[in-house]
This record gives structure tokens, sequence and C-alpha cells, in this order.
């Protein structure tokens, strides 16, 4: 007699548009895999077999909602693979989310930390929760990244202007590196084994991330990657420009475990189309920083 084979059960964010679309369809072709995304709209093209359940990122009773609908889809059954890729970037620092967080701060990070929290205990042991961060949270990699952290600032910021979008995003990315250091140091992470990465897929073309940047932004930074980049990418190899196809395999492969970082490390960076495993920035390896964001955003999302 044939035994049940036991299903891998993985959720995603952002797999609508970018890199997130080649992402899942890699995954969702594995066999015995069942895949559950929140979508803002559900009713988007996706993989067949993929159940989409709605998420807004940028409001927190969605993430709760979305939590609680994947709780009860699941039953006792538990996460196996937890994927937070969505993100955006805005040309400013103005618009707010449903909750009055600046936008980019409150899709990017907090959205997608109370939805760590929530979804976290649901975890299969041996586990694996992986972040979509990005090399632009380094002053190494852009002047642009932060070198201190007021998270007070970033949820409510009271300067705008020019760049103020990108400094968001960086910031917002450096939020996502701490958040994950915060649950690889958890006490329950470590008994159950959970894996938690960090994923950068580097400067990738072909997705939509700057599709909210003024037009002149727009050309602007197409015309800086197609010369200036193409330049520095000569010496600087994190400024050579992937695709959505590689980047999004190279997503998958770290999900489901094909890729994984050395002992002790949980960042990893996808340079000209390959896993690299660098420090990242000393503000993302700053233990005060990682408690602060893990405490501050707690209070912002009202949870202990
Ligand atoms: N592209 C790069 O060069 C680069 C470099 C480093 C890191 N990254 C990171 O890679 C990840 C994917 O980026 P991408 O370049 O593929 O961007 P993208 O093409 O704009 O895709 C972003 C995804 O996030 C979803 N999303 C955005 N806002 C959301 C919200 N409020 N609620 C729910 N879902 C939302 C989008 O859904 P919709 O389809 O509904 O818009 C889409 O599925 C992001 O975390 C980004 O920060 C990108």
């Amino acid at each position: 007699m044939s035994q049940a084979r036991a299903q891998r059960i993985v959720v995603m964010t952002g797999v609508t548009a970018g890199l997130g679309v080649h992402a899942v369809q890699h995954i969702a072709a594995r066999p015995d895999t069942r895949v559950i995304v929140g979508a803002r709209e559900t009713g988007r093209t996706l993989p067949r077999g993929v159940e989409a359940i709605p998420l807004e990122l940028g409001s927190l009773a969605s993430v709760r909602e979305f939590a609680d609908a994947v709780m009860r889809r699941l039953g006792d059954a538990r996460i196996d693979i937890l994927v937070l890729n969505a993100g955006m970037q805005t040309a400013n620092n103005e618009r707010r989310s449903a909750d009055g967080y600046e936008l980019t701060f409150a899709v990017n990070h907090l959205g997608h930390y109370l939805l760590a929290r929530l979804l976290a205990p649901h975890m299969a042991e041996h586990g694996r929760l992986v972040i979509t961060t990005s090399e632009m949270h380094d002053p190494a990699v852009t002047p642009l990244a932060p070198k201190s952290l007021d998270l007070q600032a970033l949820a409510r910021p009271s300067k705008s202007g020019f760049g103020s979008g990108i400094r968001a995003y960086a910031a917002s990315k450096l939020c996502n590196l701490l958040t994950a250091q915060s649950f690889v140091a958890l006490d329950d992470v470590k008994a159950r084994q959970i894996d938690v990465i960090a994923f950068t897929p580097g400067l990738t073309g072909g997705t939509s991330l700057g599709r909210d940047s003024s037009r002149f932004m727009r050309v602007f930074v197409t015309f800086l990657m197609r010369t200036v980049f193409r330049l520095i990418g000569l010496f600087r190899p994190e400024y050579v420009m992937g695709t959505a196809e590689r980047s999004g395999e190279a997503l998958a492969e770290v999900s489901l475990g094909v890729v994984t970082p050395p002992p002790g490390r949980i960042y990893i960076s996808l340079v000209k189309g390959e896993p690299v495993f660098p420090d990242p920035s000393e503000l993302a390896r700053s233990r005060d920083a990682r408690d602060r964001v893990w405490r501050e955003s707690a209070a912002m999302v009202g949870i202990e």
C-alpha cells in the first residue's frame, strides 16, 4: 500500500511582479509543494495550483487578516518555507500607509515584520525563513544607505526632498536585515532549527521596483544603469545588473535550501548571478540596532 507523501508548504509575498514571478514558478514546479501567496489583487496570473490570499502590506489589519487566513487554511499543518519578498520604492518619503507610517518603511519592513512574527510560531522544525533585503542597505555600496538608525524618524519623517525615496528604501532594507538577525537569535527559532536568511538579488533589471518614481527619475536611473553602472561594474561586480529570471531562480534556490550560507552566516548576495556570502554593513551587525528594531517595531504593530 502506498503512503501519502509529505507535502512541503511554502508561503510567499511579492510574486506578482519582478523577480518573485520567476521564483514562484520554480518553487511551484517542485513536486509535493503547496504554495500560498499574499497578493494585492488575487485575480493575478499565477502558476497552476498556487493559492492566492489578499494581502496589502501597507495595512497592518490586512497583514493580520492574511496571517489568520493562512492559518485557517493550513489547520494543523506547518509552514516549511516563508519567503518575504515583496518590496517597493517611491520617489520620496511623503506617502503614508493605512496606519499613518511612511509607506516604504511600512510595506517593506513593518508589514513583513508583523507577518513574520505572526507566522513564525506556525513554522515547521527545520523550516526556512527568507527575507529579501538589498545591498542598498550598505554605505559601502551606496552613499545613500543609512549610517545610523532612528526608527521613529523612518516611521514618521519630518523632512522630505530629493533622494528621500531612495534613502527610505535603503533604510527599510536595513530593517529587513536586522529583523532577520533578530529571528536567528530567538531561542525558539534555534530550538526548532529554523534557518533564517537575508537574501539580496543584487541590482536586477526588468522588474517594476521603481514604477512609482517620477518619469524623470526612471529615465535618469535607466541612463545610469546603461552607462555609469556598466563602467563601475568593470571593477565593482555588485554594480553589474542581473536579470529578473536569474534573480528569481536564485531566490527559489535559497528558499528551497539548494543554496545555504556557511554556518553562522545569514546574508546571501547575488553577484554576477552567483551567490556570495559577504558581511552585511556594520550597522546590520549591530546588536543594539537589531534589538531596537525588534522592540520599536513590536510597539508600532501593537504586539509584545
Ligand atoms: N530590482 C532590484 O534591483 C532589487 C535589488 C535588490 C533587492 N530587491 C528586492 O527584491 C524584491 C522584489 O523586487 P522586484 O525588483 O522584483 O520589484 P517589483 O517588480 O516591483 O515586485 C514587487 C512585488 O512586491 C509586491 N508588493 C509591492 N507593494 C506591495 C504591497 N503594498 N502589498 C503587497 N505586495 C506588494 C508587488 O505586488 P504588485 O504586483 O501588486 O505590485 C510585487 O509582487 C524587493 O524586496 C526588493 O526590495 C530588488
